[in-house]
């Protein structure tokens, strides 16, 4: 297992990992969902003197009191329906090595008295026994996606649980602040994908690349990944175009170009127009242009000027590619030649190239050509 990423973020994170891997206090890792927070507590594991213990995982979102403590502590026979003999908990089990607590933000009041009780002890008290049964040496991993100090704040977590845990932090910035890393990211998944799934790897056009590299990735390296490998499987050994990425990452894409200040053709007017609402209905909220845009076109509510503006906004998501804006306006790949043949009747065909241009002046990649689509 290694952590990919050469951003300045993630070289930073490899050495402070180093440095928790040398040592036996607690950490505290913190990030979004799908930073890679696990990979972090495995990795700290493996490179410590623990390595040979076990590491154990547990999460706790989701689990009952009652079935997060017995995990934990063990239980005694009888103590409950079910617990037919005594059995240990995950605490022994992971004697000499490591327990890595994930989203410990969820933690119930009363589990969060519990585990501080552990720390401050070190000794195990199995569920329904009377005495603790025993010290344990483990070290402690906890890791959340919710920002602990509010929850603090607002009393939500105890502070003197969070400040037991914190003794070393290691925070992963989600990727869009390290989007240097994607590139990166890109290559060693379809790789991966590729050997996985017998295939060749697929080539990724500068153009998409761009894209990539500009969404928000809401749900990080695990969203990536899984990206890339929908992408292996649909274009094995072909070169991969905008065209061939995600919606989700295309409209993503869209919205930040928008949202860049200096951007052109942004209307003024704080209010979103007409044609803007209708360009969301379909961009965003992925209506069909056939039931958003057509019959209001159709029944005069909606000029020539708006629907050449619609289609302006289509095709600075599209980056120019008429075939795409099919796509992100909802309509099956059969209505391009349909659709074409609606906007030329009517005047509203607008020519491609300059969108196409307008977006290579606006990128600042490391990719010096794009291919076009
Ligand atoms: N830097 C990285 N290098 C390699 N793989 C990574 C990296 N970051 C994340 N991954 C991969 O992404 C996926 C998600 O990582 P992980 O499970 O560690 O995320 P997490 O932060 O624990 O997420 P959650 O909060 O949802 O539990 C895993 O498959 C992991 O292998
Ligand atoms: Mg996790």
């Amino acid at each position: 297992m290694r952590l990919i990423g050469r951003s300045e973020s993630m070289r930073a994170l490899e050495a402070d990992l180093e440095c928790a891997a040398r040592s036996d206090a607690k950490v505290l890792i913190t990030g979004e969902t799908g930073v890679g927070k696990e990979v972090v507590a495995r990795l700290i594991h493996e490179r410590s003197a623990r390595t040979r213990g076990a590491l154990v995982a547990l999460n706790c979102a989701g689990l009952p009191d009652s079935l997060l403590e017995s995990e934990l502590f063990g239980h005694m026979r009888g103590s409950f329906t079910g617990a037919y003999k005594d059995k240990p908990g995950l605490l022994e089990s992971a004697s000499s090595g490591t327990v890595f607590l994930d989203e410990v933000g969820e933690m119930s009041p009363r589990m969060q008295v519990v585990l501080l009780r552990f720390l401050e002890s070190g000794e195990i008290q199995r569920v329904g026994a009377d005495r603790s049964h025993r010290r344990v040496d483990v070290r402690l991993i906890t890791a959340t996606n919710r920002h602990l100090e509010t929850h603090v704040a607002s009393g939500a977590f105890r502070e003197d649980l969070y400040f037991r845990l914190n003794v070393i932090r290691l925070v992963i910035p989600p990727l869009r602040e390290r989007a240097d890393d994607i590139p990166l990211l890109v290559s060693y998944y379809l790789e991966r994908y590729s050997q996985i799934h017998h295939l060749d790897a697929p080539e990724v056009s500068t153009d998409a690349m761009a894209t990539l590299a500009d969404y928000r990735w809401p749900g990080n390296v695990r969203e990536l990944k899984n990206v890339m490998e929908r992408l292996v499987l649909k274009s094995a050994g072909r070169l991969v175009t905008s065209q061939d990425l995600p919606l989700e990452v295309v409209r993503g894409d869209l919205r930040a170009a928008r949202s860049r200040p200096g951007q052109p053709n942004r209307g003024d007017a704080s209010e979103p127009s007409r044609a803007e609402e209708l360009a969301a209905l379909m961009l965003r909220d992925g209506e069909s242009f056939w039931s958003a845009v057509f019959p209001v076109f159709k029944s005069r509510d909606l000029t020539r000027a708006d629907l050449r503006r619609i289609v302006q906004l289509g095709l600075e998501s599209a980056n120019g590619n008429y075939r795409l804006l099919v796509r992100l306006f909802n309509m099956p790949n059969e209505d391009y030649k349909r659709f074409l043949s609606f906007l030329r009747k009517h005047d509203c065909q607008l020519p491609y190239q300059r969108f196409r241009a307008a977006r290579m002046t606006d990128h600042t990649t490391p990719h010096s050509v794009r291919t076009a689509v």
